[in-house]
């Protein structure tokens, strides 16, 4: 394993020892993620009593594999926790998410749990956000509409491909457009300005939602909180 594979095992592995008997937990996405479910497996094996809402198909997958119960929220609507990766975190702990494409289900997730809990390796450390390009999702209905609209707003929108050029898919039916805005100096206002925009289902810019950063290096880590 390489250094930076390292670090997000050990900030994945770090985040199950937040979660108690009993919890209901939101369960990100991403590889640092997989991390989290992999050592969460091994507590359920142990006798530890939760269940988790996935945000990807990636992670309900993966959850199943390492025998994590699952639910949804026609069960429970509030979350005692959430364990998420990110693509940036700024130095006021806003998060650019939605690398892996599940930016408006893993905010959905966060936006239901009491405590959230983002896991990260140092690379992911930022003091502005920006050098990531900001995934947005979008209806595909009219996206080059709203495509043309984040433009307008100094974005250059790139629309999600696959290797073989197709258009990527989200879980949800939406398309992603991949948007550099350069450096973000204020993403509140960025974030409000772009999901006033007809056609934009949600950003991957999570304002200030962080209540815990773990770190990971690749010897160790470091919980900001
Ligand atoms: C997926 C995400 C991921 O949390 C983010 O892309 C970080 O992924 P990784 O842990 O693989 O670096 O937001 O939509």
């Amino acid at each position: 394993m390489n250094d930076q594979e390292n670090a997000k095992k050990y900030a994945g592995e770090a985040s199950v020892n937040f979660i108690e008997n009993g919890m209901k937990i939101g369960l990100g996405s991403g590889s640092t993620v997989y991390w989290m479910i992999r050592k969460l497996g091994e507590y359920v094996q142990k006798g530890l009593d939760i269940t988790g809402i996935p945000s990807s198909h990636q992670t309900e997958a993966w959850a199943k594999q390492f025998s994590i119960p699952l639910t949804d929220f026609t069960q429970t609507q509030k979350l005692d926790i959430a364990i998420d990766g990110a693509d940036e975190v700024d130095r006021q702990w806003n998060l650019i998410k939605g690398g892996g494409g599940a930016l408006v289900r893993e905010k959905v997730i966060a936006a239901a749990a009491d405590r959230f809990i983002v896991i990260v390796d140092e690379s992911k450390m930022v003091t502005n956000l920006g050098t990531f390009p900001l995934p947005v999702e979008i209806l595909p209905f009219g996206w080059e509409v709203t495509s043309s609209r984040i433009a307008s707003l100094s974005g250059k929108p790139v629309i999600r491909t696959n290797p073989d050029h197709d258009i990527v898919v989200s879980d949800n039916g939406n398309f992603i457009v991949d948007c550099d805005f350069g450096a973000i100096y204020d993403p509140k206002t960025l974030n409000h300005q772009l999901k006033q925009l007809t056609g934009v289902v949600d950003t991957g810019l999570f304002i200030q939602m962080a209540d815990d950063v773990i770190v990971g290096y690749p010897d160790r880590t470091e919980i900001q909180s």
